[in-house]
Order: structure tokens, then C-alpha cells, then sequence
């Protein structure tokens, strides 16, 4: 088996949010679990897509993981080190070897930096190279992200959306990462640009070996992409395995559904009949509605079908992530056949 580049142990993240203006408790806090003991690994170069609908926690996931924001508890181990408390002059060396790319395409670029001066400050930030040196990794950077040399002397702003992202991947690969958090990597972009950038990252994984998170609303995308797949709802992982089973053969209630709107909405592409978006079971739903026992109860048709069963909402019974075989776990009382 491929060696782990990242494992993830018992991740919690919890937030305090004040009760709102309203509440008659306003003074109160309120624990948001945003995430909620989570446990993957991700293998050298391999994908893991991370979807759910939004507010689950899948960024809060991204961010902790590069010690972005500090975890409640748990451990995140990356290249055989447990990074979890390691200090920001500890972190270092680690840092530039973990990169998250951000839904928005201007966080990593510097406005009033010229995209050379934005690709040698990356070069630069940990080796100390000639301008010779500078000018023939830039160029190679160029190459692998497929930028033509004209847009070196741009600023970011003069730069078109697709542009952007190269460039962004491209100060990524510059510091020298190995692992890449993309979340929501092509949700700004045009569709036909989004197919390039996924082959973009496709391509550098083959040639360079990164591993991906890869966190995304377009299960399309997820699937073209990933070679495991971890669903996430309210805060924990409900089911995950390799990306086609994931897909084809969903074995929790919730992964069924949201497959199921894409192939809803793959069909009525086919008959060019228009989407109307939602089915009426995807309004919002967060943290703040109180349940005991599966999380997912109040919305599963699995729940309703079998006559509200007890298990599933006592508290002491929350279903568990179990392994299913061939690494797929599920975590149901009566996960779907
Ligand atoms: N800094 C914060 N302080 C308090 N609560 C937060 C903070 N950041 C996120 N949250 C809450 O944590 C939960 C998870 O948020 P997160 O951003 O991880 O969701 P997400 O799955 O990435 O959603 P989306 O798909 O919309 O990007 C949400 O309920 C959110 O309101
Ligand atoms: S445990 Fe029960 S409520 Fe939860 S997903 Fe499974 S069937 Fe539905
Ligand atoms: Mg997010």
C-alpha cells in the first residue's frame, strides 16, 4: 500500500457563536461542532473529493488541517509527523509543503505585484537563487501550469479568471507544495475553463506526485477527479470509499440523495427539459436544529420508510462510521443495499 501523506485522527473543531440579537439567551454561546470526530488519510498521490451540502464543515476540515485555524482536538499527521501542535517556527517547514487553494481566485495574488515578482517572492521565500536561476524555474513553472511568458509583466487584475487560478497553482508549486487543499477550486470560473483547470491538476498530479483534498459542490467534478470520496454531513463523515462506489452504489441515505440530484439534473440535461434546482428536501439545514441520536434522522426517507425506528434517534446510539469492506464504511443503522 502507498505510503499516507496525511492522516487525520479524531478531528474536532468547535465553535462559540453568540445566540443572535433576538434570543431572549443572547448573552449565551452556542457550540457549533463544525466538525465533528473526523478520521481519513489520504495516500501520496491521491485525491480524496470532500462533499456535502453547505455549512457541513467541509472548509473548517481544509483549515485545520493546515493549522489555519487551531483544532479543539485530535491529530493531523502529514509525511509521518504529527504536526497538530507544533509551533508557527516548527510549522515552517511543513507550511510550504501543505498549500490550500481558495475558492477566491485573488487570495494568493498580490495586486500590486507584477505576476513575476509574485512567482519570484514564492521562489525565493526559502532558497536563496541567481536571477539565472530565477528566470529558468519561472519558466518551467510557466510550462507546468501551461501560462504564456507574456502574462509575467501583468498584474493579477489584467488577468483573466482561468489565468488567475494557473498562476495561483503555479506560487503553490513555487514554495514547494506536495499536498494541496483545493477548496472550491473552479466554482468561479466559466464551465469550459473549469474542464482545463481540473486536467491542469489531473496532469501535475501524475507528473509531480501531489495529493489532493479535494472540497467541491459539483459531484461531477468530484467524480472526474477523485479517486475516494467522504460525504459529509453536519459536521461528520456519513459514508466513504472509492469514488465510483461512492457514485454508483451509495450505501448511506444521504449520499443516495445527493447523487441522485445529479442524475436528475444529468437527465434532464439529456432531454434538454430545464432543472428546477431542488427537490424540496435541500432547504437550509444547519447546526442549530437540536437532534438526538443519527443527525440525519429528520430527513431521511429510510427513517420515515421503516416507521421512525428507535435506534435511530437515541442519543446513545449514534450510528458509528463502520467498515463495509474494500474500505467502505458507512455509518447507518440500516445502510441501503
Ligand atoms: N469562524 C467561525 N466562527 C464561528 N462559526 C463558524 C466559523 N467558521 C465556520 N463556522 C460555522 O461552522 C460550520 C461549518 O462551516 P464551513 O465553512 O466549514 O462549511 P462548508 O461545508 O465549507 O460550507 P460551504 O459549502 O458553504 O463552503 C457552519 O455552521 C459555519 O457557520
Ligand atoms: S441511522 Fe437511521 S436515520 Fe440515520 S441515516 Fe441510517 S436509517 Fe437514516
Ligand atoms: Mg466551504
Amino acid at each position: 500500500m502507498a505510503e499516507s501523506i496525511l492522516e487525520v485522527e479524531n478531528l474536532r473543531k468547535y465553535y462559540l457563536q453568540p445566540r443572535g440579537l433576538f434570543s431572549p439567551f443572547k448573552t449565551e454561546k452556542r457550540i457549533i461542532p463544525a466538525v465533528d470526530d473526523v478520521s481519513f488519510y489520504i495516500k501520496k498521490n491521491e485525491t480524496m473529493g470532500l462533499v456535502g451540502e453547505t455549512g457541513c464543515g467541509k472548509t473548517t476540515i481544509g483549515r485545520s488541517i493546515l493549522k489555519l485555524t487551531p483544532v479543539t482536538s485530535g491529530r493531523v499527521i502529514f509525511n509521518g509527523t504529527d504536526i497538530t501542535h507544533l509551533t508557527p517556527s516548527e510549522f515552517r517547514p511543513y507550511r510550504r509543503q501543505m498549500q490550500m487553494i481558495f475558492q477566491d481566485l485573488d487570495a494568493a495574488l498580490n495586486p500590486k505585484m507584477r505576476i513575476k515578482s509574485i512567482l519570484t517572492e514564492a521562489l525565493t521565500v526559502h532558497h536563496k537563487l541567481s536571477e539565472a536561476e530565477i528566470n529558468h524555474r519561472i519558466e518551467e513553472l510557466l510550462e507546468k501550469v501551461n501560462l504564456k511568458k507574456s502574462k509575467l509583466s501583468s498584474f493579477s487584475g489584467e488577468l483573466s479568471g482561468g489565468e488567475k487560478r494557473r498562476v495561483g497553482i503555479a506560487r503553490s508549486l513555487a514554495v514547494g507544495a506536495r499536498f494541496l487543499v483545493a477548496d472550491e477550486p473552479t466554482s468561479a470560473l466559466d464551465v469550459s475553463i473549469q474542464a482545463q483547470v481540473v486536467n491542469l491538476l489531473k496532469d501535475l498530479q501524475k507528473n509531480l506526485g501531489l495529493s489532493y483534498l479535494f472540497i467541491s459542490h459539483d459531484l461531477r467534478i468530484v467524480e472526474l477527479l477523485s479517486h475516494k470520496v467522504a460525504v459529509m454531513y453536519l459536521g461528520r463523515i456519513v459514508e466513504m470509499g472509492l469514488a465510483g462506489r461512492i457514485a454508483n452504489a451509495p450505501r448511506h441515505p444521504y449520499t443516495r440523495i445527493l447523487w441522485s440530484s445529479l442524475l436528475k439534473k444529468k437527465s434532464q440535461e439529456a432531454t434538454q427539459v430545464p432543472s428546477d434546482q431542488h427537490d424540496g428536501r435541500w432547504g437550509v439545514f444547519d447546526f442549530e436544529r437540536s437532534y438526538s441520536g443519527c443527525r440525519f434522522a429528520p430527513r431521511c426517507p429510510v427513517y420515515e420508510a421503516k416507521g421512525n425506528p428507535a435506534i435511530c434517534s437515541d442519543p446513545a446510539n449514534a450510528p458509528k462510521l463502520s467498515d463495509i469492506g474494500n474500505g467502505h464504511k458507512v455509518s447507518c443503522h440500516f445502510p441501503l443495499e
